[in-house]
């Protein structure tokens, strides 16, 4: 295994709209990103992906873009962002921008062009259908939106439809038309040449649809997935982006819905042929099923343990996995996996050791560092997700009304979208302004002032572990092993390298549970280096473990 400067850095995600205001427009901004440089630069993060800073008439918050080489002025203006790259860099912090070209905006001007009518040169750049039935008042085929309900739209004007896998102002760009891709490559090139060093590229997985968009077999969820997630033109897709990526050495993580290990290896090697790395999405999905998060389900750490284990040796040696817990797409971790309530601090620490004692790049997202919770809003007119207010029109239909918010509380995504809770004061020090989006009302307890000043917080835990992976090479090179596959309290494992051996035990429980020495290892070699417990035992043994308890040990090599 060759080592790269991405394995050995820590990432951190930020949701530019939410993470600090500095005009009190209630909006976040790039001179708020400018002002919390210290405060990142003091976490210990290497890169930073921005989720889209385009300008974006915001169906989907950036998701939608309209113009790929323009920043939202509601963000500030291109010389703040080149600033803001200065900066960072300045801090040996890394920049990758979010590439969202799976879509357009509709309000792009390839799209208006495009509907304007059959004729239009820019037609073909996205997908035109007649309808099917009499009339062809039925959608060209049955494929169903992420956002729930079709994935058509139909166009009076020209009386035909337009596919959008997403929302119906995001229009899916057509691939099979080579324009297309030049047209990426130019974007691709414009960015690059600005100094960005690499590329989160969003729902990449979609980007090659079957010939003829036949009809899927019916689902729970997305039906025709099995005609546009991984199509048999992704590698050339693939190949073709890096022509461009390949020229800067330019990074990238792809996010790949439903991904198996066998596609991650096909996508991803560390010569970076495609992709340097994915995010992929099975260990986040304990606590639901089908990997739908509109359907919650209990906490499973043996589905979590399993996901792992596929993942982490799946990958090692061959390529490399990408390491999280959130982002602006789900609930945030403290409330899922570990409770929200009950020794909330020691589970956050907790999920801290494991994201920061695994094989891969670590991400974190913003305020997550100091143990975030959801909001759980109550209200569905507080809620502002596009996704969220569809979900819960068909949430209410299936469940009902009570039911419904229940569901859509636990898993919406506007839980990890609130105003990142900088310190007590009105909006957590977010604005000065109306929040875009209510600040959460645990920022009273929970914020990073006060975590700050409190050495024994969830702060200071990350900061202690992300200095601790890099400044040794045994928490980035080391293989993974699952000592305890079975304990359904228990996530304990081994990382093996030539850089020394480390032991993680990890009790996911709010019950004491007991870890017993695995045979043939000498817990005598092993040295405590931390725990989120003061006194956990200084040798590796058999220990009672207290609720959520997280303990790393490590052996030099030589006795263990
Ligand atoms: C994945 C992004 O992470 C999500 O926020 C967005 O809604 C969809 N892709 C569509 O771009």
């Amino acid at each position: 295994m060759k080592n790269k400067w991405y394995k050995e850095a820590v990432f951190y995600q930020i949701y530019p709209r939410s993470f600090k205001d500095s005009d009190g427009d209630g909006v976040g901004d790039i001179r708020g990103i400018i002002s919390k440089i210290d405060y990142l630069a003091d976490l210990g993060v290497d890169a930073i992906w921005f989720s889209p800073l385009y300008a974006s008439p915001n169906a989907d918050y950036g998701y939608d873009i309209s113009d790929y080489k323009a920043i939202n002025p509601e963000y500030g203006t291109m010389d703040d962002f080149d600033e803001m790259v200065r900066l960072l860099h300045g801090k040996g912090i890394r920049v990758i921008m979010d590439l969202v070209i799976n879509h357009t905006s509709d309000k792009h001007e390839w799209f208006v062009n495009a509907r304007s009518s059959r004729d239009d040169p820019y037609r073909d750049y996205y997908y035109f259908r007649d309808g099917r039935g009499k009339n062809g008042k039925k959608p060209p085929n049955n494929w169903t939106s992420f956002f729930v309900g079709s994935a058509w739209k139909y166009e009076e004007n020209t009386k035909q439809w337009y596919l959008h896998l997403f929302d119906e102002n995001q229009p899916d760009l057509n691939y099979f038309n080579p324009r297309v891709m030049e047209e990426i490559k130019g974007i691709l090139r414009f960015w690059l040449d600005k100094g960005v060093d690499g590329f989160r590229c969003d729902v990449i997985t979609l980007l090659s649809k079957t010939a003829g968009l036949p009809s899927g077999k019916k689902r729970i969820a997305l039906t025709g997935s099995e005609y546009y997630i991984d199509g048999d033109r992704m590698e050339e897709y693939l190949g073709e982006l890096q022509e461009v990526l390949r020229e800067y050495d330019a990074f990238t993580v792809g996010e790949s819905v439903f991904i198996t290990v066998d596609k991650a290896l096909r996508y991803t090697s560390e010569d970076n042929e495609y992709l340097t790395t994915v995010f992929s999405f099975d260990h986040v999905s304990a606590d639901n099923r089908f990997g739908i998060k509109q359907l919650p389900k209990k906490f499973n750490l043996l589905d979590l343990k399993r996901a792992l284990t596929r993942w982490q040796n799946g990958l090692y040696g061959k390529s490399w996995n990408t390491l999280f817990w959130e982002n602006h797409d789900s609930a945030r971790i403290v409330g899922r996996y570990v409770s929200d309530r009950v020794n909330r601090e020691e589970g956050a620490k907790m999920l801290a050791t494991v994201l920061l004692t695994l094989s891969g790049t670590p991400f974190i997202y913003q305020g997550q560092e100091f143990g975030t919770i959801s909001a759980r809003m109550t209200d569905i007119k507080d809620y502002k997700d596009v996704d969220a207010l569809r979900s819960y029109a068909l949430l209410k239909k299936l469940f009902g009304k009570k039911k419904a918010m229940k569901k859509l509380a636990y898993c919406s995504r506007d839980n990890a979208r609130t105003p990142v809770q900088w310190d007590d004061t009105q909006n957590a020090g977010f604005t000065t302004g109306e929040p875009w989006l209510k600040v959460a009302p645990s920022y009273r307890d929970i914020n990073a002032k006060q975590a700050e000043k409190d050495g024994n917080s969830v702060l200071h835990y990350y900061k202690k572990l992300i200095k601790l992976r890099k400044g040794d090479k045994a928490f980035v090179y080391g293989k993974y092993q699952d000592l305890l596959p079975k304990s359904k309290k228990l996530l304990a494992y081994l990382r093996e390298s030539e850089y020394g051996k480390l032991i993680v035990i990890n009790n996911f429980s709010l019950k004491t549970a007991k870890f017993t020495l695995p045979k043939g290892i000498d817990g005598g070699a092993y040295t405590l280096i931390t725990s989120n417990y003061a006194d956990s035992p200084k040798k590796l043994g058999t220990t009672a473990l207290r609720p959520y308890e997280s303990i790393v040990y490590k052996a030099d090599g030589k006795n263990a």
